[in-house]
């Protein structure tokens, strides 16, 4: 199995456009760039799949070779699991719509907001032939990986506030048929449920929640209102403690807010590979 973190950031990236907390004028001054969270993913090495879309898939794409088409049109891309119906993981399937056929897979829930209240659906429709699938459990991807999905929270995006449905935020765990290898993607995660401990239980790599480190970060760095909690994001001091319970599985940090100062070898920057080529 390969996993690639094209982007490592939570919504806005780092640094944020018009942001200039510490860590924001820090990455300017010292060219960091971190983009917004999508992962790519093979069983095999030649058929690869998104782990959300994010806004700034087109450069994350070109950026890595194994993404190149073969022949004169193509892509090694056969499909995007998409974990929430947030902006920073979907708008990324609009710079897709060159695609000749994708498979998407989602939950009914996220399928409807983004054929209703962001009607991304329907518009793309005119543009390609997106197919639009559920995100079964388990699912079998080409290349010979397998999926499980556990819905891990309820908080839907801005835009959707209305919105029916309860599989809003799924965490995914992948693993390789032929070696069993696994892998648990879980970049937005609001709590550590027995039902997840079960879900990463025995799993070799974990990429988590690491959009904050403690639940006051936001304010604390920007003036700006919100606390992690409210978010729906478990802040890294909670899940640290929780991950260790898990000594044979190897924890790291994805989806990082702007705000979030951690450089540590367990923070994921884009372009790391979690499993060796
Ligand atoms: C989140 O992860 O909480 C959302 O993506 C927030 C956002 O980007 O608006
Ligand atoms: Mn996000
Ligand atoms: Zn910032």
């Amino acid at each position: 199995m390969r996993v690639r973190v094209l982007g490592s950031a939570a919504g806005g990236g780092c640094p944020q456009w018009n942001c200039a907390c510490a860590v924001c004028a820090d990455a300017r001054r010292t060219g960091r760039n971190r983009t917004q969270d999508t992962v790519a993913v093979s069983g095999d090495g030649s058929a690869w799949y998104l782990l959300n879309a994010g806004p700034d898939i087109r450069a994350q794409i070109l950026g890595m070779p194994e993404l190149t088409p073969a022949g004169r049109r193509g892509t090694p891309l056969r499909g995007v699991l998409l974990t929430t119906a947030e902006l920073d993981h979907t708008l990324g399937l609009l710079s897709l719509r060159e695609a000749a056929r994708l498979s998407v897979h989602a939950t009914a829930t996220v399928t409807a907001a983004l054929s209703a209240a962001f009607p991304l659906r329907p518009m793309l429709a005119r543009y390609t032939d997106l197919d639009w699938r559920d995100l079964t459990d388990p699912l079998e991807l080409d290349g010979g990986l397998t999926v499980r999905r556990l819905t891990v929270g309820t908080k839907r995006p801005k835009y959707a506030v209305d919105a029916p449905g309860d599989d809003w935020v799924s965490a995914l765990r992948l693993t390789d048929d032929r070696t069993g290898a696994s892998f648990v993607y879980a970049t937005c995660l609001p709590e550590w449920t027995g039902a997840f401990d079960t879900f990463v239980a025995g799993a070799d790599e974990v990429l988590l929640d690491g959009t904050f480190v403690t639940d006051d970060e936001l304010t604390r760095a920007t003036g700006r209102p919100g606390r992690a909690a409210s978010m729906g994001h478990l802040p890294m001091a909670d899940s640290r403690p929780r991950a260790g319970g898990h000594p044979g599985t190897r924890f790291r940090y994805g989806h990082l807010n702007n705000t979030n100062p951690s450089t540590g070898a367990d923070v994921v920057v884009d372009g790391a590979e979690l499993f060796g080529p």
